[in-house]
């Protein structure tokens, strides 16, 4: 009997993301069932991750999945993730996605996971799962920002989250975080002169303040809503930090606050935030190449999630490397700095079989899909980063709140040690 995940067709299309960027999107059909995904688009990308498009942008990388991928996929099992991606790698033939682009192979490699679970008449989350026990994750909600996301005058440090912990369900969690964020946009336009309600590419307000400031604010709001909610709720930064890297001047350059930090004050300094405003996590602190300062951090900062983002870029070799010399506590997981679904899972895996806390993440640039919400219970991420509000960035969290509704209690919240 033919197999109804057998792949019958596969088209591509130039889509838009909410950056108002040219994406893909692929469109999967098994023949039981259907798949569709476009790949988001990072701004702040780290200098290791695959390339995103080929020479040529997006209508080449369309002419390509016509030309070379489609050719190779049609009549493959879609139930056969494994071999979908091992595909794609032979048929890109690079070592980092750039003759078919790593955004391309990402919404290839999705696709036909959504495609395969449809033909099981199965969320994908099921149908994706590597976990025993599934959970659902917290969410690291972004409320106020600077760096390379936001215009003139916003902070220099790129990210100020906020991490709910405590929580009994996904719903109040995600509560918290709007409640954050809404109370936070009032305060600043009551207090900040010249605060126009402005926002970030991920929807985090954007005032004009130093670094500091901007903290002092986000810990008020978070200390009222925690006492208002009765649970517990930590802050964190994403500093971005190979954004402020001047490899020629080896120093980090805060142009808004005019400050200069060499490798050594910056550790002090960002030490000093982790005692100061209590910070439960800290992503990118030193630049892609410093796992040396990445290790003396996490050695110091004791119960703080120390995470590498552009320095592990979702890559396996990387995160080896950063585990034999202990750089890092946690790593973001973004699907397209690496390109394809068992890429991704075997990155989650390691840093999971290594105690390092994997945080599931969005990307500035996004689509309205729900992948990663999915890919977050499949795989048994602890947390997902993603903005608060916009169409793009909920989307994320709404699916969570049905995935948490349909399991009846089934799959419950994480619960993080911190
Ligand atoms: P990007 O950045 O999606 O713009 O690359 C997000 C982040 O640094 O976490
Ligand atoms: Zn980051």
């Amino acid at each position: 009997m033919v197999s109804l995940s057998i792949i019958a067709d596969l088209k591509a299309r130039k889509i838009f993301n909410s950056r108002g960027e040219e994406t893909v999107e692929v469109e999967v059909k098994t023949l039981g069932g259907f798949g569709c995904a476009a790949a988001p688009s990072g701004k702040s990308r780290g200098k290791y991750e695959v390339v995103p498009f080929p020479e040529g942008g997006v209508s080449e990388a369309i002419r390509r999945i016509e030309e070379y991928v489609k050719p190779k996929l049609l009549g493959l099992d879609a139930d056969n993730q494994e071999l979908i991606d091992k595909t794609l790698h032979e048929v890109d033939g690079t070592e980092n996605f750039s003759f078919i682009g790593g955004n391309t192979a990402y919404a290839i490699s999705l696709a036909v996971a959504e495609a395969s679970a449809s033909t099981h008449r199965q969320p994908l989350f099921v149908n994706l799962s590597r976990v025993k026990e599934a959970f659902l994750p917290i969410p690291l909600g972004n409320v106020l920002g600077g760096g390379k996301h936001s215009g003139k005058g916003a902070p220099d440090i790129q990210e100020f989250l906020v991490l709910p912990f405590g929580c009994k369900s996904f719903f109040e969690a995600y509560t918290a975080n709007v409640k954050i964020h809404s109370r936070l946009g009032k305060v600043l336009e009551e207090k900040v002169s010249g605060f126009t309600g402005g926002k970030g590419d991920e929807g985090a307000w954007a005032p004009p303040l130093t670094n500091e400031k901007a903290l002092e604010f986000v810990l008020r709001v978070v200390e009222e809503i925690s006492n208002e909610m009765g649970v517990k709720i930590g802050v964190g930064l994403d500093v971005a930090a190979s954004s402020l890297w001047n490899p020629k001047l080896n120093r980090y350059e805060y142009v808004g606050e005019e400050k200069r930090r060499d490798k050594g004050e910056q550790l002090e300094y960002i030490l000093d935030l982790i005692r100061r405003f209590k910070l439960v996590y800290v992503e990118d602190p030193f630049h892609e190449d410093d796992f040396e300062s990445f290790a003396e951090l996490t050695k110091k900062a004791k119960g703080c999630l120390v995470c590498g983002d552009d320095l592990f870029v979702t890559s396996k070799e990387k995160l080896s490397f950063g585990i034999k010399v202990k750089a890092a506590n946690s790593l973001i997981v973004k699907p397209n700095q690496v390109g394809t679904v068992t890429d991704t899972y075997e990155t989650v895996k390691l840093a999971k079989n290594s105690g390092y806390t994997p945080v599931i993440s969005h990307r500035s640039g996004e689509t309205p899909n729900t992948h990663i919400a999915h890919l977050a219970v499949a795989f048994g991420c602890p947390i997902i980063k993603t903005g608060v509000v916009g169409g793009e960035r909920i989307a994320k969290l709404n699916e969570l709140i049905r995935i948490e509704e349909a399991s009846k209690g089934r799959i419950p919240l994480v619960k993080l040690k911190l």
